[in-house]
């Protein structure tokens, strides 16, 4: 399945990349680095301006090591226009979305993507768990619609998780292949089943930790230090669900819950608590630690 000859492909050139939060700077930071054109939208201004300095800083460390010379680094933040209408996103050939985890505030994005977007654009999610076939049917064009999941972060981590809709054509999942290498990315294909590949098995694994932390097994220190240097995981559960936002682990188990109807994908009441307490992780500068 999704492995079929590839019909030809056309060039991806233009990306419009929506929410400019630690997804979106980073999938964008890739898509101006392959040479694409880059519209970066975000409905808070200040997000603009902190993935402009995020995606500058992260170049600026690639120019330091000697591994992107000054100019490829003027050039890929140029190629960079952050814009705050989605009109400004109809001429483009690939629209990477990764706004806040919401199924229905997804949708309404898609409804209007689709609706101001060019015939042959292809509209992709980054969602890490949400229905591709269900944000593909918000849309006139199903088959167009395909799930392009990156990891955080973007420019670091080397996997982006392709998920094929009911409808997905083949040539749309061939190009979206071929885009995710040319960024320089490996390539895994998950059917349309909750939470895909790596998140199906990640999060029961962080929820475990939450429940292990509130039931007093260990100290959240000891959770995370067993894990790293117990199973060799470059962060402990609890750091990496930090990492990742409680918001986005939370909303993902819901999913799973709901989703495969299993008790054992439940959240745990203290990671449901963190969350209601707006303890949403590193971003908010405070999640299961606190950041200086
Ligand atoms: N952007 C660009 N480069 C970055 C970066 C960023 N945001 N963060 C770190 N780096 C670079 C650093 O410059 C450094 O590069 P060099 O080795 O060339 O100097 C390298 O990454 C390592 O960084 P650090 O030394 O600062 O820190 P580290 O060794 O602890 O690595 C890490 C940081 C790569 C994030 C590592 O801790 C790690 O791999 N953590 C696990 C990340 C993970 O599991 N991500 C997936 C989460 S699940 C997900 O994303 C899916 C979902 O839907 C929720
Ligand atoms: P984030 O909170 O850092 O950024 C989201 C951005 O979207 C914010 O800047 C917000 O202002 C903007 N936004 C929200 N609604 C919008 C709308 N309707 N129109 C335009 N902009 C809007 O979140 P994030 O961590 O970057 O996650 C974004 C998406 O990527 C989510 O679907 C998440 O599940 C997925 N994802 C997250 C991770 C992770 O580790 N954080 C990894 C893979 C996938």
């Amino acid at each position: 399945m999704g492995t079929q000859a590839a019909p030809a492909t056309r060039e991806i050139a233009a990306v419009g990349v929506i929410g400019a939060g630690q997804m979106g700077s980073g999938i964008a930071q890739l898509a101006a680095g392959a040479g694409c054109a880059v519209f970066l939208l975000d409905s808070d201004p200040a997000a603009l301006s902190r993935a402009v300095a995020s995606i500058s800083s992260s170049l600026g460390r690639l120019v330091t090591k000697g591994q992107l010379s000054q100019t490829a680094c003027d050039d890929s933040v140029k190629r960079i226009k952050c814009v705050s209408d989605v009109q400004e996103l109809r001429g483009v050939d690939l629209v990477i979305e990764a706004i806040v985890e919401s199924e229905d505030v997804k949708k309404k994005l898609f409804v209007e993507l689709d609706k101001i977007t060019k015939p042959s654009a292809i509209l992709a999610s980054n969602t890490s768990s949400i229905s591709i076939t269900r944000l593909a049917s918000a849309t006139s064009r199903s088959s167009q619609v395909i799930g392009m999941h990156f990891f955080n972060p973007p420019p670091i981590m080397k996997l982006v998780e392709i998920i094929r809709g009911a409808d997905t054509s083949d040539e749309v999942f061939s190009q979206v292949k071929s885009f995710s290498e040319r960024i320089g990315k490996a390539v895994i294909c998950s059917q349309d089943y909750p939470g895909f590949i790596v998140n199906r098995i990640l999060m029961p694994m962080i929820n475990e930790a939450f429940w292990a932390l509130y039931t007093g097994v260990a100290t959240k220190e000891d959770i995370d230090t067993g894990m790293k240097l117990g199973t060799n995981h470059p962060m402990g559960p609890l750091q990496l669900a930090d990492f990742i936002g409680l918001d986005i682990c939370l909303s993902v188990l819901r999913v799973l819950h709901s989703g495969l109807g299993d008790n054992k994908y439940s959240p745990c009441p203290l990671l449901v608590q963190y969350v209601d307490a707006g303890r949403l992780g590193k971003k908010r500068g405070q999640g299961v630690y606190s950041y200086g």
